[in-house]
């Protein structure tokens, strides 16, 4: 432990203990917790409260389920609990161009597996809106990118714009409350 400088001064600052496991650990899991944001309009609908999404968000969301995105962005955090193969349905990565970089082989840098290959953790969409930009290689700089290539090599499928736009109007109601730090 402690070969970065600026983490081990960042560590001093904070704690006395400076840079151990237990600090590291405690640090990811507040970090963490301040993903987790409850209380979104979302939520709020799915608690019954109809008037909490407009019928444009609504729109977005009968959409992200009768394209497809639900069979990978699943559950309560709309993804975070499965893996999916980038580029499932194109040649994301040819398309892409450029080389194909170890962390383009996702899972396989862990598993060494062939069939792990490009296989990567499905990520949760509540916070979608503020990622940019998106995927493991940041090539989608906005999110109606993020959505349009999704739709193309994940489903084999064109969207249209005012499809995007609606599915982007959706995903922006996954935003809940953010926690206070310090809890
Ligand atoms: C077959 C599984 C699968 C389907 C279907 C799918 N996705 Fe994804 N999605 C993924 C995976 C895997 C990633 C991560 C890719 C990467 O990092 O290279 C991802 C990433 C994303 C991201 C970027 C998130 C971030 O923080 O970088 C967005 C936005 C997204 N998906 C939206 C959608 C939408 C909208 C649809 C439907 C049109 C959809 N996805 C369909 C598996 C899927």
């Amino acid at each position: 432990m402690g070969s970065d400088e600026r983490l081990v001064a960042d560590f001093d600052e904070v704690s006395e203990q400076g840079i151990t496991p237990a600090m590291v650990s405690g640090a990811i899991a507040a970090f963490l917790r301040t993903l987790a944001t409850p209380g979104s309009r979302f939520d709020r609908w799915l608690e019954g409260d109809d008037a909490a999404l407009t019928e444009a968000e609504l729109e977005g969301y009968r959409l992200f389920k009768s394209y497809g995105c639900v069979s990978c962005h699943q559950g309560a955090n709309v993804g975070g609990n499965m893996y999916g193969r980038m580029g499932l349905m194109g040649a994301y990565f040819a398309d892409r161009g450029g080389e194909v970089t170890q962390a383009d082989l996702g899972r396989f840098g862990v598993t060494g597996l062939a069939e792990d290959r490009h296989l990567f953790k499905v990520p949760s969409l509540r916070l979608a809106v503020h990622n940019a930009p998106y995927f493991h290689d940041g090539s989608a700089e906005t999110l109606a990118d993020a959505i349009r290539l999704m739709a193309r090599y994940q489903l084999g499928r064109s969207i249209s714009r005012a499809h995007v736009r609606a599915i982007e109007a959706f995903l922006a109601t996954l935003v809940g409350e953010r926690p206070r730090p310090g809890r």
